[in-house]
């Protein structure tokens, strides 16, 4: 069986470290393409070589763009590559663009699709996640679903019979990284001036709808400047441009730029650090796994299931409860184990093979 992964942003590379050892294990052939949507070492190649990936077979070096120039000159580069190697199934993964072009290409040349992580929702339709997400699950012909809820979402749309619960990649990428995070060098900072020694927070902000406004982003980061423990932001280079297209100071009060960090150095800092606060999906689940409370600044989480017991809470920024929230200890309740067994990438190569045509 040839499986045709379409991959080009961070977080579809963490999920790809899993399914490429299964894929690879169950003896099938497995061809990487790599959209280039994300292209800076520090957001793409560290992660191929950290976590042991294969060299993509195919780079189609698309970069940046507004969400249609990019998607669309994607679309344009995969409608060859698809045809060459008519694969038994195009894999996409997440929410991303690249994964709706992976899709969308796929469904007009009559090639399968599996959506891996199919069936979350924000039921916030500004979010360019949220479109691509219910557009793949309604064009893919397998979803892939993480967890109950998502199965149940997907019932709501009518999708039940294409839908099989797998778990979450995620939890085999992040428990795998946590074994080599203890292999590390603990004290290592997680950005520079933070003592590791001390307590301390991991913060990332990259989402349009914190970044793009000027009056937005200076809001998030007033706020994380203003808390009584230091902040190692780990600055996306979206964050980083618009900080400073918009004369907005990150290195300010208790925040601690710092530059995105390899995946196991990743799992390594949230592991030593009091508690997260973010917008990102991926880190609000790395954080309920490895049990440090999460605040995230968003108005809602397509990852419902760790607000249980208050380990991740939603926190607006301006209001005196972000502070509150950001630096509360760890609940005592333990998280419990919504996202599976850390065995999902085995589960998604036997539904590959049962549901090929
Ligand atoms: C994308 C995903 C988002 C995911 C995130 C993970 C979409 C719509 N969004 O957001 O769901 O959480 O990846 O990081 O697909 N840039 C660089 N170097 C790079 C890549 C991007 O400097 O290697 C900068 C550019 O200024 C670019 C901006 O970041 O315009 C945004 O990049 P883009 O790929 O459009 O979206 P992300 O914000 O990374």
């Amino acid at each position: 069986m040839r499986i045709l992964s379409v991959v080009g942003a961070r977080p579809q590379f963490v999920k790809l470290a899993p399914i490429a050892a299964a894929v690879g294990a169950a003896g099938h052939d497995h061809v990487i393409v790599h959209t280039g949507q994300h292209y800076d070492p520090e957001l793409s190649e560290v992660f191929f070589t950290g976590l042991g990936i294969p060299e993509p077979d195919e780079r189609l070096g698309i970069g940046s763009g507004s969400h249609g120039v990019q998607t669309g000159a994607m679309l344009g580069a995969l409608d060859p590559v698809l045809s060459r190697y008519v694969p038994d199934w195009v894999l996409v993964y997440g929410d991303t663009n690249s994964t709706i072009a992976g899709a969308l290409s796929a469904v007009k040349l009559h090639l399968p699709i599996a959506h891996l992580e199919a069936g979350l929702r924000s039921f916030n339709r500004r979010m360019p996640e949220e479109h691509n997400r219910v557009l793949t699950d309604h064009t893919a012909d397998l979803l892939l679903a993480p967890t109950p809820q998502a199965v149940t979402n997907l019932e709501r749309e009518g999708l039940g019979e294409r839908t099989v619960l797998v778990g979450d990649v995620m939890v085999d990428a992040c428990l795998r990284a946590r074994e080599l995070a203890l292999a590390f060098d603990a004290v290592e900072p997680p950005a520079p001036g933070i003592d590791p020694h001390a307590p301390y927070l991991v913060a990332t902000i990259h989402r349009a709808e914190n970044t793009d406004e000027p009056e937005r982003l200076a809001a998030v980061v007033a706020a994380l400047a203003a808390l009584p423990v230091p902040v190692a932001l780990l600055a996306h280079p979206r964050l980083r441009a618009r900080a400073e297209e918009f004369g907005v100071e990150l290195a300010t009060g208790a925040i601690s730029p710092g530059s995105p960090l390899p995946y196991a150095q990743m799992v390594a800092a949230v592991s030593g650090s009091a508690g997260v606060v973010t917008d990102s999906g991926g880190l609000q689940k790395e954080a309920y796994l490895l049990g440090r409370p999460c605040t995230t600044v968003r108005t809602e989480t397509e990852w419902p299931e760790t607000l249980a017991d208050g380990w991740n809470m939603l926190a607006e920024v301006g209001d005196p409860a972000f502070a509150r929230a950001a630096t509360r200890p760890a609940p005592a309740m333990p998280p419990g184990a919504p996202f599976g067994d850390g065995r999902a990438a085995e589960r998604v190569v036997k539904e590959l093979e049962r549901a090929a045509r």
